[in-house]
């Protein structure tokens, strides 16, 4: 039994067999499978969500599943049920994995240390530190535009203290050889404790004129606790990624952002499907991604992955 909880359980080796496992599908994007024919899978999203949900849902139609979207609202959960007992009725209905997004840091390594519990779990966006599958995607999207990851320059800039994304990429780029800098503007910086030695805190415009990625963050309005910036426009002027600031970057560089984004704030309107923009393509990485992740959770093996991942993972129950 397998789950995926987050970048900082994975090993070099096992991001490479992931990554392997997603550019198979990315390279076949209508191909469909019968390999989870028959099985059941529950996508739980305790709070909001476009790309991520319809992505595992696509990843898992094509791959032959049964799919259940749990709604919090019409469930038992409004009647007090917890997650713990809401997931041990899915299980003896037959369901195998869940796909959980929630606002609660840490949330899924409790459930996976419940004994009783048997089900794959997979994070689909946990509080303010994980998103493995949004890395992952990421992660996918650079090495096919650069062919590689070491070495590679990459700047997160923005709100990186409620940003998981930026979390889970500060545990996973040093693992592959990427250099990490983040940027952006003291109150939206991370915990000094939460920032792993590999990575370089920079001024913005070391940021954009040094990095093969630029990495926009989304200001997460809805995770602050008032108003943290005077205004939007201003946000945009100091921090944001404006056409000015865009004609700075290295020639080759590329813009991503993992959305849904704010046009005008992080980053301008015309940025975001420019011909520097891999912004749809990171949507489209995701449900290859998804794939390869649910292959391996459900099936300890990937149609187009010729690595195993190794059984010591802390991910392993
Ligand atoms: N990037 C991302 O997680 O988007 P959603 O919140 O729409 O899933």
């Amino acid at each position: 039994m397998k789950h995926l909880l987050g970048t900082n359980d994975l090993n070099r080796k096992q991001i490479e067999a992931i990554l392997e496992g997603a550019q198979y599908w990315a390279e076949r994007p209508k191909e469909q499978s019968d390999l989870l024919h028959g099985r059941f899978i529950a996508n739980l999203f305790f709070e909001a969500s476009t790309r991520t949900r319809f992505s595992f849902e696509v990843a898992e139609k094509r791959l032959g599943a049964h799919v259940l979207n749990f709604s919090e609202i019409n469930s038992s959960a409004t009647k007090g049920e917890t997650i713990y007992d809401t997931l041990r009725t899915l299980e003896s209905m037959g369901v195998e994995t869940a796909v959980i997004r929630t606002g609660h840091n840490g949330l899924l390594k409790e459930l996976v240390m419940q004994e009783n519990l048997n089900m794959n779990l997979v994070n689909a966006g946990e509080g303010t530190r994980e998103h493995p599958t949004q890395c992952l995607l990421d992660m996918l999207t650079m090495k096919q535009q650069f062919g590689g990851l070491n070495g590679l320059k990459v700047a997160i800039i923005g709100d990186l203290r409620h940003s998981r994304v930026c979390s889970s990429h500060m545990h996973a780029l040093p693992k592959m050889g990427a250099e990490v800098m983040i940027a952006g503007p003291a109150t939206f910086m991370c915990e000094k404790d939460s920032i792993p030695k590999e990575v370089h805190m920079v001024e913005m415009d070391e940021a954009i004129t040094s990095a093969d990625v630029v990495m926009m963050l989304r200001v997460q309005l809805e995770r602050h606790a008032g108003m943290l910036f005077p205004s939007r426009e201003d946000y945009h002027q100091q921090y944001g990624l404006t056409l000015e600031r865009a004609s700075k970057m290295k020639k080759n560089a590329i813009i991503m952002h993992p959305a849904p984004f704010n046009r005008g704030v992080e980053i301008d309107g015309k940025l975001v499907e420019s011909k520097q923009s891999v912004i749809f393509p990171q949507v489209a990485n995701g449900v290859a991604v998804r794939m390869a992740v649910l292959e391996r959770v459900m099936t300890g093996e990937m149609i187009g992955g010729a690595n195993k991942w190794e059984p010591s993972l802390e991910m392993a129950n």
